[in-house]
């Protein structure tokens, strides 16, 4: 079991959804069947992490808070943060130390959503790297809006960029990282960028130089989406619909991991899709306690 400790960073003013955002969470929205923020949760459980900071802003800490609490109906424990201005994503290494303590640490942010075949053994890897960080590549038509990192032949990092106006490669910087603890102190060196953040790009940059980074690529088999916009909104919902209703299963479903990793029992389980046992989510929980639905 691994003591590394997660962060999920919900903050962000999300400025390419408004008016959808004007006064809601984005990370809070739905996508298809479940709030946003469950599909970053269930990755980082799926990594074997059970301890969780959620960091948001002062208007809407309330609204998670609210929707998760203290993690326990998942056998999870969840800590929350504010995050007052959208510093950066590299802010919440600072915002997190207290949380992190001696941990190594993986951070994901709240709108973005892993699907795939390969997905645990990827982050078994990543979580094995006590004294190693560990980004990821992801092939995509047009890479401008991320971070770019450029691989040489042995899959090691090159360069990485942030937001390039002419990308070195097509692989983007999912956001999906794990670090080793003296993330931290890194953080706390890097120097807000022109657009006013600390960069994550600069974070990554630094394992970089160290010759300690890693870069896994996700290749054709996998799904990343970021629910940025209203069209990669949609586009995300659409998949987990499509592959939700073919198969009759869920997608990124923390109850099910939870259960699953053996951190609720069928009994607890059976109580949380009684809550909701209208929907087909619910009913696919019951069936899952009933030992029904096996792979
Ligand atoms: C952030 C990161 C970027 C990364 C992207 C992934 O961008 O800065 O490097 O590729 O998340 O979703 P932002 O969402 O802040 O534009």
């Amino acid at each position: 079991m691994s003591k590394r400790k997660g962060i999920v960073l919900a903050g962000g003013v999300a400025t390419r959804l408004f008016p959808l955002t004007l006064s809601i969470s984005k990370q809070i929205m739905p996508v298809y069947d479940k709030p946003m923020i469950y599909y970053p949760i269930s990755v980082l459980m799926e990594a074997d992490i059970k301890e969780i900071l959620i960091i948001s802003t002062p208007a809407y800490i309330n609204t998670f808070k609210e929707l998760l609490g203290d993690g326990s109906k998942w056998g999870m424990r969840f800590e929350y943060k504010v995050q007052e201005k959208p510093n950066g994503l590299a802010e919440a290494f600072i915002l997190g130390e207290e949380f992190i303590g001696d941990s190594n640490v993986a951070m994901i942010l709240g709108d973005n959503m892993f699907y795939g075949n390969n997905l645990t053994k990827i982050l078994k890897n990543a979580n094995e790297r006590e004294n190693e960080a560990t980004i990821f590549g992801y092939y995509v038509k047009d890479p401008t809006a991320y971070g770019v990192v450029e691989i040489d032949e042995n899959k090691r990092a090159v360069s990485i960029e942030e937001k390039p106006q002419v990308p070195k490669s097509n692989y983007a910087v999912p956001g999906l990282y794990f670090y080793p603890n003296s993330v931290i102190d890194i953080a706390k060196k890097v120097k807000p960028s022109a657009r006013g953040e600390l960069e994550i790009t600069e974070v990554n940059n630094e394992y970089m130089k160290k010759q300690i980074l890693n870069v896994e690529v996700l290749g054709r088999q996998m799904v990343w989406f970021d629910t940025g916009t209203y069209d990669s909104l949609l586009e995300t919902a659409s998949f987990v619909q499509t592959i939700e209703k073919r198969q009759g299963i869920q997608i990124c479903c923390p109850e099910e991991i939870a259960y699953k990793k053996g951190w609720i029992t069928d009994k607890e389980l059976l109580k949380l899709a009684d809550k909701i046992i209208k929907t087909e989510y619910g009913k696919f929980l019951k069936e899952l306690a009933k030992g029904k639905i096996i792979f």
